[in-house]
């Protein structure tokens, strides 16, 4: 049985005649890691503010652990820890009284497992706030957030000044958030570390959700590129239903790249097979592509509805 932690239904927001968040519908389940990606200024910060009730919905209903993210906001906070992208730190506080500190907002103890994560993300503690990098400035967020006993944690874009060997500590913390049945929004522009870890994506674009679900899913809705050499004509090929961009190779006979839809590529590959295939190579989309697809239709589609 899923229980439902966040629930986001038609949200909107506007800032005076700005409308940042136009129709954001999506859910996170328990024991979930929900990928939140898309382009600079498309809505994810707005929607984590709103989800945090720092920002007032224009619109819509949002939901944390069934209550209502604005009028609950205290209660929620109390299960719930959040890391900012943008890291503010008391310049005078040194990192480990600022994890210190963090740690009591959100009713919790400095534990064994809090020095475990200082020494596993390499921070010096003793150090005064306003002398760390970004990166360090997140990993106390971090830190912090990882030693909060809570059900719901919400990471915006958390990694950006992370190191990749940094960036491996946090993946392996979140998925044993996941373990212990935890559930996880991440923002993130880093599209390994969401495909690597987010068991559903959705995608915003201008203030709208154009696509959640599995990467699988997401998969099932693009293409596949194959590159194939043929014993016999290949050039039909470029005919069948769900190929796209057939461009033959200039230099060997009977060998073409192109793509084709996912729905249609058992058709094409038996009509290859009866072609007798000498080489195949085939790849499956990736999230970038996927990411990229929804990205460059952007000022086609802008055209189209204006
Ligand atoms: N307080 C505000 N007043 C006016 N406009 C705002 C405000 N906050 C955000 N916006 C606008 O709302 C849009 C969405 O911003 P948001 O910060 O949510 O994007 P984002 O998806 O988090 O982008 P990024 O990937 O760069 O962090 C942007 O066009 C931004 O300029
Ligand atoms: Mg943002």
């Amino acid at each position: 049985m899923t229980q439902t932690v966040v629930s986001i239904e038609h949200l909107q927001k506007h800032f005076g005649k700005f409308q940042a968040l136009k129709d954001i519908t999506f859910d996170v389940q328990a024991g979930e890691v929900f990928g939140f990606i898309g382009p600079n200024g498309a809505g994810k910060s707005t929607t984590i503010r709103v989800l945090l009730g720092i920002l007032k919905a224009s619109g819509g209903t949002a939901q944390i652990f069934n209550q209502d993210v604005w009028s609950k906001a205290v209660t929620i906070h109390n299960r719930l820890a959040y890391v900012p992208g943008d890291v503010y730190l008391w310049p005078n506080l040194t990192g480990g009284e600022m994890i210190d500190f963090l740690l009591k907002l959100n009713h919790q103890k400095h534990s064994a497992k809090t020095d475990a994560l200082i020494k596993e993300f390499e921070l010096d503690p003793k150090k005064k706030s306003r002398t760390y990098s970004k990166g360090n400035r997140q990993k106390v967020a971090l830190i912090a957030a990882f030693s909060t006993d809570a059900d719901l944690y919400i990471f915006d874009e958390p990694t950006s000044g992370l190191d990749p060997l940094m960036e491996e500590i946090f993946q392996k913390h979140v998925l044993a958030l996941k373990q212990q049945g935890k559930s996880v929004l991440l923002s993130s522009h880093i599209l390994s570390e969401v495909e690597r870890m987010c068991d559903r994506i959705g995608i915003i674009r201008a203030g709208e959700i154009v696509e959640t679900g599995t990467l699988e899913e997401m998969r099932q809705l693009t293409r596949t590129q194959i590159t194939v050499e043929t014993q016999v004509d290949v050039a039909p090929i470029a005919q069948l239903a769900g190929v796209h961009g057939f461009t033959a190779d200039q230099s060997v006979d009977n060998k073409a790249t192109f793509a084709v839809d996912t729905a249609q590529v058992g058709a094409v590959m038996s009509d290859l097979a009866q072609r007798g295939i000498v080489t195949l190579q085939s790849t499956p989309p990736t999230l970038e592509d996927l990411f990229m697809r929804y990205y460059n239709s952007e000022g086609a589609e802008g055209h189209d509805t204006k």
